[in-house]
């Protein structure tokens, strides 16, 4: 059964929600599914802005032929080839095959190397060309890197659509809600779009800043995005959550702990850490076992609070392995502005606490790391009770001040 929804008058959500897959490139869980879209304008010409995942081909192509309607497809515009979208393509010139593709040199490039044969009917564009397809005129603007170099955006001059690739996108499947003010947007996605962009674009904030401030200039009515909602209505609020994540700017003042615990005694002092800074005033105190939870949500957490404790046990006489996969995940991502604590644990020959600090203030940009360290040899005693709360009153002044 094709499942659509109408946008506008002329254009049409043909896209198709994936909630068999269980990873997102094969690395991140995404529990409530992805969603796969792609948008039917419906002018003097029939103008598809991106295809789909092969996974969903088949109901993709449904809603597709369904919007058409016995109309031919006149152009297939790719914003970006990730397979994601692009997957489906050849199933668009096996039936159309009149259809002329529209995208960047890069995109064609990208497309011949996995396979697509678009020769004949390539339309390269680069920024600030225009298409005129009847009633609307859409320009394309350069977003490499947001998040492959190929990608471009497109904005309909017309009625201020712009079709954003993966910008603005995020995690989870639609169901049946399209649109952002037809969710609860800060109960049921705000983390999901930013575990999705935190994981996905993260890296390349500088690029989507450069991306923003084109942005600026246009009059924006509408954003439709390859992944999650369309955005119609408060798009200052999305615009703004971008501005932050991309500066590397904490959304809030907080406190993450993460902790890699082997027998409980790091995590038991990671949890009276986290009592104290509560009972000191700090209202955002999240914990984290780095063994058992997905680093995909310890990034998306890095991006949104201020301060970071890493709570380590020494290991093969080096960092405990899942909390150094964390810190190079925070290298890779561009993680920076942050500030961390240190506690280290360690039965003899500690070492996890200064290869940390070593690690955040050599391998990453603009971080610092308090000097108060809190050392553990092997459990934290009755005794140790004033050195945890020198630790945690260094950690609070830092938020609180
Ligand atoms: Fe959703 Fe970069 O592909």
């Amino acid at each position: 059964m094709h499942c659509i929804r109408k946008i506008t008058d002329d254009l049409y959500w043909v896209g198709a929600n994936d909630r068999r897959l269980a990873l997102f490139e094969n690395i991140h869980p995404i529990p409530r599914g992805i969603s796969y879209n792609s948008y039917l304008l419906l002018d003097e010409q029939a103008v598809l802005f991106d295809t789909s995942d092969w996974a969903v081909c088949r109901q993709f192509l449904e809603n597709l032929e369904t919007a058409l309607n016995g109309r031919k497809l006149d152009y297939l515009v790719v914003n970006h080839v990730e397979p994601d979208h692009s997957a489906s393509l050849e199933e668009i010139l096996l039936r159309w095959p009149d259809v002329k593709i529209i995208g960047t040199a890069k995109a064609f490039t990208f497309l011949h190397q996995f396979g697509a044969k678009t020769e004949g009917h390539e339309d390269p564009v680069k920024e600030g060309d225009t298409r005129c397809f009847g009633r609307h005129t859409v320009t394309f603007l350069a977003a490499p890197m947001v998040h492959w170099p190929e990608v471009m955006v497109t904005f309909d001059t017309t009625n201020g659509v712009l079709f954003s690739a993966d910008a603005f996108g995020s995690f989870s499947a639609l169901d049946g809600k399209l649109f952002n003010d037809e969710v609860n947007y800060d109960r049921d996605w705000i983390d999901e779009a930013r575990r999705y962009y935190t994981n996905i674009v993260g890296k390349y904030g500088m690029q989507v800043q450069s991306l923003l401030k084109k942005a600026a200039k246009l009059d924006i009515k509408m954003i439709c995005p390859l992944h999650g909602l369309v955005w119609r209505s408060d798009l200052g609020y999305y615009l703004g959550k971008y501005d932050k994540w991309s500066r590397y700017e904490p959304e809030e003042k907080g406190v993450m702990i993460v902790y890699g615990s082997m027998y409980g005694d790091t995590e038991s002092a990671a949890g009276a850490i986290a009592a104290k800074l509560v009972e000191k005033g700090v209202k955002q105190v999240e914990m984290f076992d780095v063994s058992s939870t997905h680093v995909s949500h310890l990034i998306s957490e890095s991006f949104r609070l201020s301060h970071i404790v890493l709570a380590s046990v020494t290991y093969n006489l080096g960092i405990y392995p899942p909390m150094l996969s964390y810190l190079h995940d925070m290298k890779a991502l561009n993680v920076q502005k942050r500030t961390f604590a240190i506690v280290e644990n360690g039965s003899w020959a500690c070492t996890s606490g200064t290869l940390m600090t070593d690690f955040v203030t050599k391998e990453m940009k603009n971080c610092s790391v308090l000097e108060n360290r809190l050392s553990i040899r092997s459990a934290l005693g009755p005794d140790a009770e004033p050195q945890l709360d020198a630790f945690v009153a260094a950690v609070a002044d830092s938020v609180n001040g």
